[in-house]
């Protein structure tokens, strides 16, 4: 369970600049609930994200998971239980590292005593089952550099590097925006797949309405740093694409 308490986060305070991200924010996300958090630009979508992972202080409120208040945990403590995929595909992997290096350093991610495992044998077989699960092929390019893989492939694994050992929270921040649309079905497919397999607690920010309302099982849009709408699956599955662009338009 994610719990902000009365969240507010102001940027550029005292000066011309100064915008308000989080304008007094409360919300529960329950265990294993998918949201989906729409949203014109600058209104505060991937403030919350970061607000969550503890990319800065709340200038007033509080942050809890799993009951543990986590408002002044610094970001590098949360990351053992947060896994996140941005827009860029080129974001969260390491280019020049192959397909396997990449997933070894997954896999080894937040392990309190890091093992020194090689790429033995046994776990390269490991990490090839896992991309395999992908059904994309690229259990035979274990050894390619991530870098020279396709924006859709290279975020299919990115997906799969945040979520190899299982995360409480996946924070998806407009993580299928830059693929072509084929790829981003690709991709949106699996992410539901492994957010259903593995029943994480999942914030994901999209501007594809479609997607708003097919995936997830809640949805909520913010403006100006608030919660503007905010529905659950029975009410969301009756939604039109149409609906949801009026209630952008009425919002401006
Ligand atoms: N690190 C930052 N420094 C200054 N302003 C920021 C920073 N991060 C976000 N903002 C501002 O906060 C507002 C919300 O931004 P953001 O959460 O990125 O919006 P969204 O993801 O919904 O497009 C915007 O006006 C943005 O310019
Ligand atoms: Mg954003």
């Amino acid at each position: 369970m994610i719990e902000i308490t009365n969240c507010t986060k102001t940027f550029g305070e005292g000066t011309p600049n100064m915008v308000v991200a989080l304008a007094n924010i409360t919300l529960a996300i329950p265990d294993g609930q998918f949201l989906v958090v729409i949203g014109a630009n600058g209104s505060g979508k991937s403030t919350l994200l970061n607000g969550i992972a503890g990319a800065f202080i709340p200038d007033t409120g509080s942050i809890t998971l799993d009951g543990v208040d986590v408002t002044h945990q610094p970001a590098h403590r949360r990351a053992r239980h947060i896994g996140r995929v941005f827009q860029n595909p080129f974001a969260g992997t390491a280019p020049t590292m192959t397909v396997a290096e990449n997933l070894r350093l997954a896999a080894l991610r937040g392990l309190p005593k890091r093992p020194l495992l090689g790429l033995n044998r046994a776990f390269r077989n490991q990490l090839r089952s896992r991309v395999a699960s992908l059904e994309m092929g690229l259990e035979n390019r274990m050894d390619t550099p991530i870098g020279l893989l396709s924006g859709g492939q290279r975020q299919a694994l990115t997906l799969l590097m945040a979520t190899f050992r299982p995360p409480a929270i996946l924070l998806l921040d407009e993580h299928t925006a830059a693929l072509d649309p084929g790829s981003a079905t690709t991709v949106m497919e699996l992410t539901e797949r492994i957010v259903k397999e593995k029943k994480l607690t999942t914030l994901m920010v999209t501007h594809d309405m479609e997607q708003a309302i097919a995936v997830g099982d809640r949805l909520m849009m913010m403006e100006r740093g608030a919660v503007a709408m905010d529905i659950q699956q029975a009410e969301k599955s009756h939604l039109t694409v149409a609906d949801l662009l009026a209630r952008f338009a009425g919002k401006r």
